[in-house]
């Protein structure tokens, strides 16, 4: 049975609450944390039209006065000129230090939101309402915010915790499938990390199984996206990530465990372009190369991979991809290693709830590379699955840039981050067609892309 209550995020004075209500009580949830007055909803031009009335009604009734920004869509749009945008128009709607940002959308929309509130003013209260699966299990914890520049992802950026995260688990109903299992990638990052409080010693954390145990129990009622298990499985997510990064809020240490599937994950996303692959999947077929390193540096048992692997196939995620050049991959990463220097940190699983950092070099994740193009075959099921859903009823129809087993796409330009895409046409990062959602929730609900 999950527990209904709110997980804490232990920060000492910046510790707060990520509580589990529906979207519609966002006032009450606030208003229980801060005096109501005016306030400032910034979300984007897919979510708005489905959520922003919902959240507004909701903030009026427990005694708020909401202002309203709508951002445009797409990581392409998560840029200077955004941030900037956004902090004119707070200054415009005077807003004061005690106005607090509410952030409603995925990650791009409160990555961008919690800068802009971490930088005007030097700093103005900020909740965190996610919703994609992704940002509801990943980014709206741990108080990491920023923005893209043409130098790369999230170059420019700033700690700030918000005073709340409202985690409502009914945004997810209109969340695309491609969108979800993207979510889905990093739910089984947690499941491979947790660590759970010695009994006889609360003050050392031991690995657990315990919840990767029940995502391989209940992998069928995931994919289903019953609501039962989905907040079980987004309760846990935060609870683990909460955990983690309460140990260590900037990442000097532990909270480096929490990239893993990530070296060879960015790696294989930059390779492929980002058009070509949901982070979520090139992060589940990481984690399973990582832990085939490990196998390989003697230091985890050979069946471990391949259990990850068999729990990413029952929730229709990729494990490998075909037609990679190694050599492309190792340059990919030589890239990141330029920041620190002589070495990569990366994750390597001992076994499920075990995991450790080591530093090696690009080269030595040779062998973790080769091994995605031996587990390319398994990804045909998330892909099957993915083209009969094209156009399909309900939260179904991908877009273009899934990946498929065909040799990848070519990659972009290296400063890819610098154009944006006019907001109709089709997301220069991902690809992907902007979303259209034709009716919010409650309704006979269908998204069509493109
Ligand atoms: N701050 C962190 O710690 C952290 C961690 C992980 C990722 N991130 C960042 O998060 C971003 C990715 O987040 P994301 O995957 O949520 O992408 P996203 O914000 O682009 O959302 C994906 C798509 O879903 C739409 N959408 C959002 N909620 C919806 C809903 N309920 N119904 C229908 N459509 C909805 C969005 O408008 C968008 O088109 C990246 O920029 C990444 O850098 C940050
Ligand atoms: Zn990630």
């Amino acid at each position: 049975m999950t527990s209904t209550g709110a997980v804490q995020v232990d920060l000492g004075d910046r510790s707060y609450p990520i509580e589990f209500r529906p979207i519609k009580e966002i006032g009450a949830t606030l208003a229980g944390l801060h005096k109501p007055g005016k306030c400032v909803v910034v979300t984007n031009d897919v979510v708005g039209p489905l959520y922003g009335q919902i959240v507004q009604d909701s903030l009026r009734s427990a005694g708020w006065a909401p202002e309203y920004i709508e951002l445009e869509d797409g990581e392409a749009k998560k840029t200077t000129d955004t941030y900037i945008g956004l902090v004119n128009r707070l200054l415009e709607l005077q807003v004061d230090r005690k106005t607090p940002v509410v952030a409603v959308g995925g990650g791009v929309t409160t990555d961008i939101a919690g800068f802009a509130a971490a930088t005007t003013m030097r700093g103005l209260p900020f909740a965190n309402v996610p919703t994609t699966l992704l940002a509801q299990v990943d980014a709206s914890v741990g108080g990491k915010t920023g923005v893209n520049t043409s130098h790369g992802k999230n170059l420019l950026g700033a700690f700030w915790q918000p005073f709340l995260v409202h985690v409502a688990v009914d945004a997810l109903d209109t969340l695309s499938d491609p969108e979800y299992r993207c979510g889905l990638g990093e739910v089984v990052k947690h499941a491979v990390l947790e660590e759970k409080q010695d009994p006889s010693d609360p003050s050392k954390w031991v690995p657990s199984t315990e919840f990767f145990e029940w995502l391989e129990a209940n992998a069928e009622a995931i994919v289903a996206r019953d609501q039962e298990a989905l907040k079980h499985t987004v309760r846990r997510c935060c609870e683990i990530k909460a955990a983690v990064v309460s140990q260590d809020e900037r990442e000097s240490g532990k909270r480096a465990l929490l990239n893993l599937g990530h070296t060879v994950g960015h790696a294989v996303e930059a390779v492929v372009g980002y058009g070509g692959l949901r982070h979520g999947e090139a992060v589940a077929m990481g984690t399973v190369a990582e832990t085939h390193l490990a196998v390989l540096r003697g230091c985890c048992d050979a069946s471990v991979p391949e259990r990850i692997a068999s729990l990413l196939r029952k929730l229709q995620l990729p494990t490998g991809l075909e037609g990679l050049k190694t050599d492309d991959l190792v340059k990919a990463s030589f890239m990141d290693k330029k920041r620190e220097q002589a070495h990569i940190t990366v994750t390597m699983p001992h076994s499920i709830g075990d995991v450790r950092l080591v530093k090696i070099t690009p080269e030595e994740l040779i062998p973790a590379f080769e091994s995605l193009t031996t587990n390319a075959g398994s990804a045909d099921a998330a892909r099957e699955e993915d083209a009969s859903s094209k156009g399909g009823a309900g939260n179904g129809g991908a877009s273009n840039g899934e990946a498929n087993g065909a040799a990848p796409p070519s990659p972009p330009s290296a400063n890819s981050f610098a154009s944006g895409a006019h907001q109709n046409s089709e997301n220069f990062m991902t690809g992907r067609p902007t979303t259209r959602v034709h009716q919010p929730p409650g309704g006979a609900s269908s998204i069509i892309f493109g």
